[in-house]
């Protein structure tokens, strides 16, 4: 750790998982928050990777966990690997007793990595923040701020998600590094659509849901109504859960045009907030709170979602109270993964049906 002009520590980062996201996202985030962060340590699985990424920032690289983990430069270890590692590294870098851990979504896979990852939070004090970035834009909290008994009121909450494949916005903000080819699934296979139906809830979903659980905390009644999924990737889940009527919709493909709204309806208020595409780079979101006789609008402010998620590890590492415990994160896992595994299984079978 070293200290900044205002005598604040730097905190040094160390970032498991060089991909897409830690290039095109975290990078460029960190690049503009030198007053809080210095990346020390980057580590990929693909050592060509991490000495590539690690060279943009001057940084250490290896190919390996615990070399990051007991380099004494890493204050904070970011997670940024494919998701089905997320747990075992996260349980990892708190058991190595760093300041503070940011995991990106999804947290988890399963019920039994959350416990997993709930006991090593427990054991060390180590806070964990995940990486859900809507839940820390500007306008979602002035909205949040504002929108007095919504909580409690609304009925009625959609998440809608029109948006072109992720390439368009990595290589708007880097010159990407080994992006994985991919290959069109086939789609009459129902192992094809069950994994894509549960991708697209543990992948693209998991960005809202932490926000509809603000509006849905108590969620043991919920209930899939409707479950498909949408080619070439997407989905449209609809659910009831806590007395609310809750509307999932995405789809992915060459739109010109992306769309990222989450709203929520009572009988006599109406939030609606318009997110940018992941990986954009341009500001907060743009909230707007109406009633029959007041409107009004938050944002877009000069932040956005990456940088306060960021700034919330900071403050965490420097000993601040968590605004949410890890019980809590762990709950919107467990939210998460209550629509995934029968939505999985509802289009799956629809698709079985349609078939007989
Ligand atoms: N917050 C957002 O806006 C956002 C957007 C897209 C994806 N994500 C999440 O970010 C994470 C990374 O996404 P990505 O697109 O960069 O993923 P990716 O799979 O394309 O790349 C991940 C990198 O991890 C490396 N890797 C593989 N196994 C590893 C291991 N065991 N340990 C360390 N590194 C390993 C790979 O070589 C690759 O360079 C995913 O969990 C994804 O869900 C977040």
């Amino acid at each position: 750790m070293t200290g900044n002009s205002t005598g604040t520590e730097i905190l040094g980062v160390g970032i498991i998982g060089a991909g897409p996201v830690t290039q095109a996202i975290h990078m460029p985030t960190l690049s503009r928050l030198g007053d809080l962060f210095a990346v020390r340590h980057i580590m990929d699985a693909d050592p060509s990777v991490a000495e590539s990424v690690a060279a943009r920032a001057g940084a250490r690289h290896s190919s390996s966990v615990e070399e990051l983990l007991a380099d004494p430069e890493v204050d904070v270890v970011a997670i940024c690997s494919p998701h089905r590692f997320h747990a075992e590294q996260v349980i990892a870098a708190c058991r190595a007793g760093r300041k503070a851990v940011l995991c990106e979504k999804p947290f988890a896979m399963n019920a039994a990595e959350a416990a997993g990852i709930l006991v090593a939070a427990k054991d060390t004090g180590v806070p964990v923040v995940v990486g859900a970035m809507h839940a820390f834009d500007p306008a979602w909290l002035a909205a949040e701020s504002h929108w007095g008994t919504l909580p409690e009121t609304a009925h009625t909450i959609r998440s809608t998600i029109v948006l072109p494949p992720n390439s368009r916005f990595e290589d708007a903000a880097t010159e990407v590094l080994a992006r994985p080819g991919l290959t069109a699934p086939d789609y009459s296979d129902p192992a094809a659509v069950r994994s894509a139906l549960h991708g697209g809830i543990m992948g693209l979903a998991i960005h809202d849901l932490p926000l509809v659980r603000r509006f849905v905390p108590h969620f043991e009644d919920l209930e899939i109504l409707q479950a498909r999924h949408v080619r070439p990737f997407g989905y449209l889940v609809s659910l009831r859960a806590a007395g609310r009527s809750i509307e999932l919709r995405a789809a992915m493909g060459n739109t010109w045009k992306p769309a990222w709204t989450f709203e929520a309806f009572s009988d006599d208020a109406a939030l609606r907030v318009d997110f940018s595409p992941s990986y954009v780079q341009a500001g907060s979101a743009a909230a707007t709170l109406s009633t029959a006789n007041e409107r009004r609008s938050f944002g877009p402010y000069g932040h956005n979602g990456y940088e306060g998620e960021w700034r919330e590890l900071a403050r965490l590492a420097g000993g601040g109270a968590p605004r949410r415990g890890t019980e809590s994160l762990i709950d919107d896992l467990a939210f998460a993964l209550a629509i995934a595994e029968p939505s999985a299984e509802a289009a799956t079978a629809e698709l079985m049906g349609a078939d007989a």
